[in-house]
């Protein structure tokens, strides 16, 4: 299996620059199903979880065109094919899910494979389901996949029991092309969802509000084609700035909004490490000394995210003190404690909460990730540690971060990538 090989103990120096957001570009790859027209996305990161999402379009009958050097996607989705993607694709990943609202929108009939569970949770669908179907769309279940169909949707107030980014994405894109208007409450607030409503509107979509919990939606007739660029990942951004301050570093990311990390920032500034702006789209971390303990919570946004969890309890592991680490929007978002223990952390898991005593160093370990953000942790462990590290599974790592072990060697990490083909030489000595 490819894995890496981490060196650690090496202060990350220098700048380093952030892709465009996989959470952004994911719901917005999905929005171009909404015309017939041409849409072009630009500053789309090269990822294992965007190929998924171009085969879901392909398989739907869309043209797509994506140039992974320069990151320009363009989407042509003609006369879809019946709007049933292949299971195996919606399976490999839950944002498929995301095409949901614009197929009942145009088709007026879905059949989607249910989207797995995974690693951190049962991820459920329930709040998509019940937002379209105040709607007018009504859904069954069957042989493991959703059934929708509608007369023809219509706008309507909605609550969202919980601030659900997919769900917000969803119903937001078939609202666009709903009869009336729709109200949507309780939405989630994310610079993803932003995003997504500034593409929807340059194709002449009606939304307004986004960024609030409250979004109105007037539909419109149809939507034309567009040209739209990415926003950066925040979380990236937040993955590199921890690893120059996890390192003892001094690193300085690019294509960073300093607006989408005030949560980070907040949270580095209690545990000692000053965040400073450098210019309106780069920040800067460095670690002058070992940073104190913080009680860290995870909230929807605008508070810390659950997505930068992972990759911050492993500072906590070496910070000085104990703190907590509560995660209140997963249920099962602590499988890197498993691997930081390995490597000499002292974390106990009593439920959603992890109880992080830090300890003065770790120490490198064979390693294997279960999940995505959980992998960034452990890679950001190895470089901290004292020794070796081998991390295994690094699929999880590269469905949302491209050549991000490139970028770390560039800020003078010692990461060697041992492909399997290469491992299998090593063995056969060939
Ligand atoms: C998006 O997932 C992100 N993925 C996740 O990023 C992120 O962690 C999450 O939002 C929260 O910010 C993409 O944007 C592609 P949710 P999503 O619906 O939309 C419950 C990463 O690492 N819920 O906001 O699936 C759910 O169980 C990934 O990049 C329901 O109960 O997240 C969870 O506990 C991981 N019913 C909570 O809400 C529903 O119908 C948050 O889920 C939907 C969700």
């Amino acid at each position: 299996m490819d894995h890496l090989l981490i060196q650690g103990g090496v202060p990350l120096r220098g700048r380093v620059r952030v892709n465009g957001a996989k959470n952004a570009c994911l719901p917005i790859i999905a929005a171009a199903l909404l015309t017939g027209e041409p849409v072009i996305i630009e500053g789309v990161p090269d990822l294992l979880d965007v190929r998924t999402m171009i085969e879901v379009l392909e398989s739907l009958g869309s043209a797509v065109d994506y140039e992974p050097d320069s990151g320009l996607l363009r989407v042509v989705s003609g006369d879809l094919l019946p709007a049933a993607p292949r299971a195996d694709l919606v399976g490999r990943m839950r944002a498929s899910f995301l095409v949901l609202g614009p197929l009942l929108a145009l088709k007026k009939r879905v059949s989607l494979p249910l989207p797995g569970g995974c690693a951190i949770g049962t991820r459920p669908i329930d709040l998509h389901l019940k937002g379209l179907a105040a709607m007018g769309a009504e859904f069954s279940t069957v042989n493991g996949c959703v059934e929708g169909e509608t007369a023809g949707l219509q706008g309507a107030r909605i609550y969202l029991d919980f601030p659900s980014v997919g769900a917000t994405e969803n119903i937001m894109m078939a609202a666009t092309l709903a009869r009336g208007t729709t109200f949507l409450e309780n939405a989630a607030t994310e610079p993803e969802i932003v995003d997504l409503a500034n593409c929807l509107n340059s194709m002449g979509a009606a939304v307004v509000g986004a960024g609030t919990t409250c979004i109105r939606i007037e539909g419109v007739a149809g939507l034309c084609g567009t040209r739209h660029q990415i926003i950066p990942d925040r979380i990236e951004a937040g993955t590199l700035l921890l690893a120059g301050v996890v390192t003892g570093g001094d690193v300085i990311v690019e294509n960073a909004l300093p607006d989408h990390l005030k949560p980070l920032r907040a949270k580095l500034a209690e545990a000692g490490v000053v965040v400073e702006e450098v210019g309106s789209t780069a920040m800067r971390a460095a670690a002058n000394s070992r940073t104190a303990a913080v009680d860290l919570k995870t909230m929807p946004h605008p508070g810390f995210s659950t997505d930068l969890q992972p990759q911050f309890m492993t500072l906590m592991a070496l910070s000085k003190g104990t703190g907590t680490v509560t995660e209140t929007v997963f249920e099962n978002r602590f499988h890197h404690v498993e691997g930081l223990t390995r490597m000499g952390a002292q974390i106990r898991v009593e439920g959603r909460q992890a109880i992080v005593r830090g300890q003065p160093f770790l120490t490198g370990a064979p390693l294997t990730a279960s999940d995505l953000r959980g992998a960034a942790a452990l890679l950001l462990a190895g470089l901290a540690a004292q020794g070796k590290t081998e991390l295994n599974g690094m699929g999880h790592l590269w469905r949302g971060y491209s050549r991000l072990e490139e970028r770390l060697v560039s800020l003078g990490a010692r990461i060697e990538h041992i492909s399997s083909e290469t491992e299998r030489a090593m063995q056969t000595g060939v």
